[in-house]
């Protein structure tokens, strides 16, 4: 488990800046003079940074980052000087905070936040920046101190700011290790352990086994961990944190810890990123636990389905026709179509068990939402305009592309069957759409419903603002938000 920076909050004191150890970070505004703490600096460096500051007078943007190594007059090793100033967004803020936590490595860091009106967010950029998947790796046990000391003019109000922040990025954190973990650690048993483990913060969690799966008649789930030695699970975690009774927002994820593709099996270049295959379960797990942690008041129930596609003397075939719980028989063309299997049945679930105001189904479901959006936003599919803008807007606020597309009758008739009621593909064009239409089919009347495919995004190869290559979190926050403005009193 990678722990989320260890933060104490503490009143300004220009004093500190000689003594400390590690590396210490200042801000400067683009425009204008330097302030105490940059004074300070520039004091006991002996003119360092009014020469940085005189030398970067015509060419100084916002989010540069000079650092001085070994200052004179110092104990630190390096000190970080931030150009960020008081009037900035949201997002420039956590960039800043993500700079500085590039550049910690493994030392202390002290950083002198001052009155900065968005210092909390410098702290969330950092929080999240600050994440290594190093558990496997023997050499990298090594001592990282992981400790910040965040000085600041009004300690206590940067502290009650940040503190819901840091919650959500606990959630991001529990969601990317899941993420990165390979499929002989995560197997569908450990994940599983993994999510009985929010108890401890409140969460009420039940795990539904094969037995109890077969008595409600998942055979579409089923269907597709029956090549597996693994044993197919539904996780049910559900947060009360309304104070009321009322019908909770649902958020389904798909959790196919390894997704081999089936009988129907994948080439072997790459197949090795199916570790990721899990990626929506993750993101409802680390919504979650931020969730808990920031006792949002609301209730939010998680469904997730764990299995994982193997090819076996025990696997489906393409051809079989399996039966979903909700009642529609499925012919199975291509057993690499398997998170809609998946989907459907706890989707179907979530609905007749808990009536939910709305439900968001998170899933890598297609490789088609990679060819059409990169990287760089998640495919967004909604029955519901008004529920479909709020998550947009909070994934907007949040910076996590998120971008909509469309549903339509056409797309659902390429999943009609000439023996079953419908088919698990429906040919090469509009790959995503027709995916989104399959689990539409399973969407009751009624039910404002959004679905996010996130094979994109889930995990990515190159370093992004907040993220470090591999699994990003992406969604934690902006479902975190969207139940902050649309589902808390
Ligand atoms: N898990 C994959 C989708 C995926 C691809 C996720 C790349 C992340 C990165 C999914 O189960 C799948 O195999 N989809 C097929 C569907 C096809 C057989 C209709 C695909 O996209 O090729
Ligand atoms: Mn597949
Ligand atoms: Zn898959």
């Amino acid at each position: 488990m990678v722990e989320v920076l260890k933060f104490t909050f503490v009143e300004t004191d220009l004093d500190a800046i000689a003594t400390a150890e590690g590396r210490v970070a200042v801000l400067v505004p683009v425009e204008g003079n330097l302030g105490q703490e940059a004074r300070r600096v520039n004091r006991l460096s002996k003119g360092a940074v009014a020469r940085m500051h005189e030398a970067k007078a015509e060419t100084a943007k916002l989010g540069d980052v000079v650092t001085l190594e070994w200052p004179a007059g110092m104990a630190a090793k390096a000190v970080d000087i931030v150009y960020l100033p008081r009037q900035c967004s949201v997002e420039d803020a956590r960039k800043a905070g993500a700079a500085l936590a590039k550049r910690r490595g493994a030392s202390e860091l002290l950083a002198m936040l001052g009155n900065h009106p968005k210092a909390a967010e410098i702290v969330a950029g950092l929080a999240l920046r600050d994440y290594g998947f190093d558990q496997h790796k023997s050499a990298e046990a090594a001592e990282d101190a992981r400790a910040v000391t965040v000085m600041a003019s009004k300690p206590a109000e940067v502290e009650t700011a940040a503190a819901p922040l840091l919650a959500v990025a606990e959630g991001v954190f529990f969601t990317r290790d899941l993420v990165n973990e390979p499929a002989n650690v995560l197997t569908t048993t450990e994940f599983a352990d993994r999510l009985v483990a929010l108890k401890s913060y409140g969460v009420d969690v039940e795990v539904l086994e094969e037995e109890k799966l077969q008595e409600l008649g998942m055979g579409a789930l089923l269907s597709v961990g029956q090549g597996s030695v693994s044993p197919s699970k539904v996780v049910v975690m559900q947060w009360t944190g309304a104070e009321d009774k009322s019908a909770p927002l649902a958020l389904v994820g798909k959790g196919v810890v390894f997704d081999t593709g089936g009988i129907s099996l994948k080439p072997a270049a790459g197949m090795e990123e199916m570790t990721m295959d899990m990626g929506g379960a993750g993101v409802v797990a680390g919504a979650m636990k931020a969730l808990a942690l920031r006792k949002a008041k609301a209730n939010v129930v998680g469904l997730v389905g764990l299995v994982e596609n193997m090819p076996s003397g025990n696997a489906t075939r393409p051809g079989d026709v399996v039966t979903s719980m909700k009642g529609d028989t499925i012919e199975v063309i291509n057993t690499d179509a398997e998170g809609r299997l998946v989907l459907c049945d706890v989707m179907h679930y979530a609905q007749e068990r808990f009536q939910p105001v709305g439900m968001v189904d998170l899933a890598t479901l297609t490789g088609a939402v990679i060819i059409g959006l990169g990287h760089h936003n998640a495919g967004v599919f909604s029955n519901d305009d008004a529920f479909c803008n709020g998550f947009l807007k909070a994934a907007d606020a949040e910076k996590e592309g998120a971008w909509r597309l469309p549903l339509g009758k056409a797309y659902a008739d390429q999943l009609k069957s000439r023996i079953a009621d419908l088919k698990n593909v429906g040919g090469r064009p509009a790959g995503s759409i027709t995916a989104a239409e399959f689990l539409h089919r399973f969407v009751q009347d009624g039910t404002p419903w959004i679905h996010l495919d996130i094979a994109g995004v889930a995990s990515v190869s190159g370093e992004t603002a907040m993220a470090p290559k591999g699994a990003t979190g992406w969604g934690v926050m902006a479902l975190s938000r969207m139940v902050a403005d649309k589902f808390e009193a």
